[in-house]
C-alpha cells in the first residue's frame, strides 16, 4: 500500500535501532531528519538526512510530521553508578521531556510520536505470559522505563498520536547484546547465565523496524506495545540455540555471583527476565518474519 511521504526526525538515529530504520523509512519515500550530540560523526550515506544538534536549530520551516525517540544511553555492560543512574535517566527522560515540550508548541503540529521504552518496565517476573496491561516492576530498570513512557502524558490532550514501544533484546549482527557473544561462543566458550531459568525476551532487528513502521502508518495504533518476537526463551534455551548455530558445544554456566561482583545491580539485565509476548501487536495482525528464535540466530550469524 502506497504511503504518504512523511517528514520524520528521529532521536537516537545514529544507535543500533535507527541505523537500520533510517534506510527502511527513505525506502518508503519519507524524508529524515536526525537529532543527534555528533552530526559530524554521522555516516555518510546516499541519502543524507537532514542532521541537528539540538532542538532549538530546526527551523520553524522544517517540515516534521513525526517523531521517532530512541536516543538513550547505553544500559549495560557496566556498572550503574549514582553518576551511570543519571546519565542513563537523562539521556532519556530528560531528552523526552524537552523533546515533549517542543513538540508541544509546534505548528503545524507533529501528528505521531514513537518513543522508546523496554521490557524492563515490567521488572524480574516469574513465568507469567506479559501482556502491554501488566503493571510496571520496581527495580532500576523498570522505573527508569515507568518514567520514561510518563513524560509522554503531557501529550495526552494534544492531538497528537502517541505509541510506546516496550523492546525486547534486539537481535542483529550489526551490534546489542549479540555483538560479545557470537566470538566467545565461536571459541567454544559459550556459557548459559546463572541458573538459565530468566526468560529472554527477543527480537530480530528486522522485525523491530518492521514493527515501528507498523506503528508509524497505521493510524489506529496507539498506547504501548510489546515488541517482542511471540515466542520468548528461558536462557538456557538462548544460550544453547545460538551454540548450535555456531556449531560449537555449550559447555559452561556463567555463575551468577561473579557477574554480580563484576556488575553489582547492572548483573540483572543478564540474571533477571520476563517472559513479554506483543499481544497488542498480533492483534493487529502483525506479520513477524522471524517467530523462531533458530531461525533468526541462524540468519544473522550466516556469512
Ligand atoms: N538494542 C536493544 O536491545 C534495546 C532493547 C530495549 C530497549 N532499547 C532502547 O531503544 C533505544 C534505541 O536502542 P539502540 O540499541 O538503537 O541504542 P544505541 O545503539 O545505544 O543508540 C542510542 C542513541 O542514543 C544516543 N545517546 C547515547 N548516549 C546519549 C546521551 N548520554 N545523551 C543523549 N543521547 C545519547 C546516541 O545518539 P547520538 O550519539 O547521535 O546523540 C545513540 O546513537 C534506546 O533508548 C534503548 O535503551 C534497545
Amino acid at each position: 500500500m502506497a504511503q504518504d511521504s512523511l517528514s520524520i526526525l528521529v532521536t537516537g538515529g545514529t544507535g543500533l535501532i535507527g541505523q537500520a530504520l533510517i534506510p527502511a523509512l527513505e525506502g518508503s519515500g519519507h524524508r529524515i531528519s536526525v537529532l543527534t550530540r555528533h552530526p559530524d560523526r554521522y555516516p555518510s550515506t546516499r541519502n543524507h538526512p537532514d542532521l541537528f544538534s539540538s532542538l532549538e536549530n530546526i527551523p520553524d520551516s522544517h517540515p516534521v510530521d513525526a517523531v521517532i525517540n530512541l536516543a538513550g544511553a547505553p544500559i549495560a555492560g557496566m556498572r550503574w553508578s549514582k553518576q551511570r543512574k543519571q546519565v542513563l535517566r537523562d539521556s532519556r527522560i530528560q531528552l523526552t521531556r524537552n523533546l515533549v515540550r517542543w513538540m508541544a508548541v509546534r505548528q503545524p503540529p507533529v501528528s505521531v510520536i514513537i518513543s522508546g521504552s523496554a521490557v524492563g518496565y515490567y521488572g524480574n517476573r516469574d513465568d507469567c505470559m506479559i501482556g502491554e496491561s501488566e503493571p510496571p516492576g520496581e527495580d532500576f530498570g523498570a522505573r527508569l522505563c515507568r518514567d520514561w513512557e510518563n513524560e509522554l502524558l503531557a501529550l495526552e490532550n494534544l492531538d497528537i498520536r502517541v505509541v510506546i514501544i516496550r523492546t525486547g533484546l534486539v537481535l542483529s549482527r550489526f551490534g546489542g547484546m549479540l555483538t560479545p557473544m557470537i566470538p566467545i561462543y565461536k571459541t567454544g566458550l559459550g556459557a548459559r547465565i546463572g541458573s538459565g531459568k530468566q526468560w529472554m525476551s527477543w527480537i530480530h532487528i528486522d522485525d523491530q523496524v518492521k514493527a515501528i513502521c507498523h506503528l508509524l502508518h497505521n493510524p489506529s495504533s496507539s498506547g504501548a506495545y510489546n515488541l517482542t518476537a511471540p515466542v520468548p526463551v528461558h536462557n538456557t534455551q538462548f544460550s544453547d540455540t545460538l551454540a548450535r548455530v555456531l556449531n560449537r558445544p555449550r559447555l559452561f554456566a556463567f555463575p551468577a555471583p561473579i557477574l554480580k561482583l563484576a556488575l553489582g545491580e547492572a548483573a540483572g539485565l543478564l540474571l533477571d527476565g520476563q517472559r513479554v509476548i506483543p499481544d497488542r501487536l498480533q492483534e493487529e495482525e502483525f506479520q513477524f518474519c522471524f517467530r523462531n528464535l533458530e531461525e533468526a540466530l541462524t540468519h544473522i550469524a550466516s556469512p
